[in-house]
């Protein structure tokens, strides 16, 4: 967008939106724990349906647990997400959807709201981590039945992403196409399909 006065300087928030991108080579420096913290707590403020708050998240950094994860989470089918393993950290997502009114709210409107909610904190937890250097990828394409019992989640918890951690190796330069503005949005009218 630009006006008479010529383009608008990006925002250091912008900045950071078009400069993440999911990274799939990283370096085996560890994170330092003030980061890992800031970026749990930018998970933490994330806005929730009914407040619920549905989101956990298990940081696995121990070398051995890791290990175990990667082994039950990337195996066969799943070779090609072994990358997350080279990470220091490995973030598991968990939910423990709303009970009650959430729950009855959701089911009435059709929307898994516990989803949006760890959509959005996790979000934030990526979003914190490129402000601060780091890297991060969302991933869903892992064995999610092994991982469970390979971490011993119990039934109430919600297995919803993983989510590696650390710094870059390698950054791709160009960000994978996006839709045009126009192609997403409309004013007054519902946006193409
Ligand atoms: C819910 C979700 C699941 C994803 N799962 C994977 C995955 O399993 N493996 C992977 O390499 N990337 C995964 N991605 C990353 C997407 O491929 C990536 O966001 C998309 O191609 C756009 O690239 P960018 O994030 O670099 O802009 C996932 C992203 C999201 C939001």
């Amino acid at each position: 967008m630009s006006d008479e006065k010529g383009p608008l300087e990006a925002t250091p928030f912008q900045r950071i939106l078009q400069g993440r991108r999911s990274i799939r080579r990283f370096l085996p420096a560890p994170v330092e724990p003030e980061k890992l913290r800031a970026c749990l707590e930018a998970a933490r403020l994330a806005p929730s349906a009914h407040n619920v708050q549905p989101w956990r998240f298990m940081v696995v950094d121990d070398p051995d647990l890791k290990s175990r994860l990667a082994a039950a989470a990337f195996g066969g089918f799943y070779k090609g997400s072994l990358f997350a393993a080279q990470a220091p950290v490995i973030l598991v997502l968990l939910a423990r959807p709303g009970r009650g009114v959430v729950r009855l709210g959701s089911r009435i409107q059709g929307v898994p709201f516990f989803l949006l909610d760890m959509g959005i904190a996790g979000e934030h937890l990526v979003l914190q981590a490129e402000e601060l250097g780091l890297a991060t990828c969302w991933m869903g394409w892992f064995n999610y039945r092994r991982v469970r019992k390979a971490l011993d989640i119990p039934p109430g918890f919600k297995l919803v992403a993983l989510m590696p951690l650390g710094y870059a190796e390698k950054r791709p330069r160009s960000q994978p196409p996006r839709r045009t503005l126009e192609g997403i949005a409309a004013f007054n009218k519902v946006p193409p399909e």
